[in-house]
């Protein structure tokens, strides 16, 4: 045999070594390079053929090309296997499923839940109303007088397209009256904003329930009892209210309200600032030009109304001490929330 298809068959046996000593595929991509490459091996015989004497072109030619062939096929089946191999290696079909998180309430709902329960078992109704309200329900019919502040365009969000994102629940109110007859007797949760700079007590997205309480005969006494009732509910039969006196414009006479430090009990704390006394929010007896404003009988009627915020009742009942953390939607924070209170 020619030294030239020794030469061959020796390349050959040489290539085929190598290949069953590979079993990653860079070495396998170095060993394409070597034989099969444009610089390769074998395209290096290729540039040979011409020297050779006529009688050994025929058969090196030949034997070239079935080389050629054989480390062409065989490179490629090596690859295909060593794919295979490593998908198998990076997904281990045989691992338990990772199953997805479960849910959690928010603390916000489940305050809001608890204090919905609280006035149903009292007899109240659960009402919603439209977060873009109009100046109608939102101040006129409440009697905010045109030079009132929460009508400024630099406390409220006025839109575009005309609306104004409600600044509290209390147009819930004006809504229920026009639709309703006394007896009302309504709370209603919801979403307010204010244009507040965001701190550790104000969200310019925050949440209020309000409370309405219309019939013939109604008393600020059945405020004060109702109030109280509420708080002993939610904190503890040990909680005590203080009225003060205030100022809104859809209440007369208007009252704020705090409860004894549900942390302390009164003696003073930081949660209460040392004061024992907790400011949770306004309430009063309608005003008689609410009740003209919705077509309701004033010498015929009495109410009262409150309105209060869930951010404030929930950061007193986790104990959380930035209202910010309950808009982040930080898993850390929202998970520890699982279940009810
Ligand atoms: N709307 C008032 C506020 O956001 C809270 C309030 C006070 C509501 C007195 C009432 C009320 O219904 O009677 O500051």
């Amino acid at each position: 045999m020619h030294e030239k298809l020794v030469e061959l068959d020796q390349h050959r046996s040489a290539f085929l070594d190598e290949l069953s000593g590979i079993s990653a595929l860079d070495s396998l991509e170095q060993l394409r390079v070597k034989y099969i490459g444009r610089k390769g091996l074998i395209a290096g015989l290729f540039k040979e053929v011409g020297k050779l004497p006529n009688e050994v072109k025929g058969p090196f030619g030949k034997a070239l090309n079935e080389l050629k062939t054989l480390a062409t096929e065989q490179i490629e089946a090596a690859q295909q296997r060593l794919e295979g191999e490593q998908i198998r290696t990076e997904v281990d079909l045989t691992l338990p499923a990772r199953l997805p998180r479960t849910g959690s309430y928010h603390p916000l709902a489940l305050v809001e839940r608890e204090v919905r329960k609280i006035f149903q078992r009292m007899g109240f109704t659960v009402e919603r109303g439209p977060e873009i309200e109009d100046a109608w329900h939102l101040f006129d019919a409440l009697n905010t007088p045109e030079w009132h502040p929460a009508r400024e365009p630099t406390d409220t969000f006025y839109l575009e397209e005309g609306g104004i994102l409600r600044t509290e629940t209390s147009p819930i109110q004006i809504r229920v009256m026009e639709r309703d007859k006394p007896p009302i007797r309504i709370i209603a949760p919801g979403k307010t904003y204010r244009n507040d700079k965001p701190d550790a007590t104000h969200s310019p997205m925050f949440s209020q329930v309000e409370g309405l309480y219309v019939d013939k005969g109604v008393t600020m006494a059945d405020l004060k009892g109702t109030v109280l009732a509420f708080y002993r509910a939610f904190f503890g039969s040990s909680v005590k209210t203080r009225f003060r006196p205030h100022f809104f414009p859809f209440t007369e006479p208007s009252a704020e309200v705090d409860i004894t430090c549900a942390f302390c009990g009164g003696n003073g704390c930081r949660v209460c600032k040392g004061s024992g006394w907790i400011e949770m929010g306004g309430c009063g007896m309608v005003d008689p030009n609410v009740f003209d404003a919705v077509g309701i009988d004033s010498e015929v009627y009495t109410g009262w109304a409150f309105g209060l915020g869930i951010e404030r009742l929930s950061m007193l009942a986790y104990d959380i001490n930035d209202i910010r953390l309950f808009h982040e939607n930080d898993y850390r924070f929202l998970g520890q929330f699982g279940g009810r209170r």
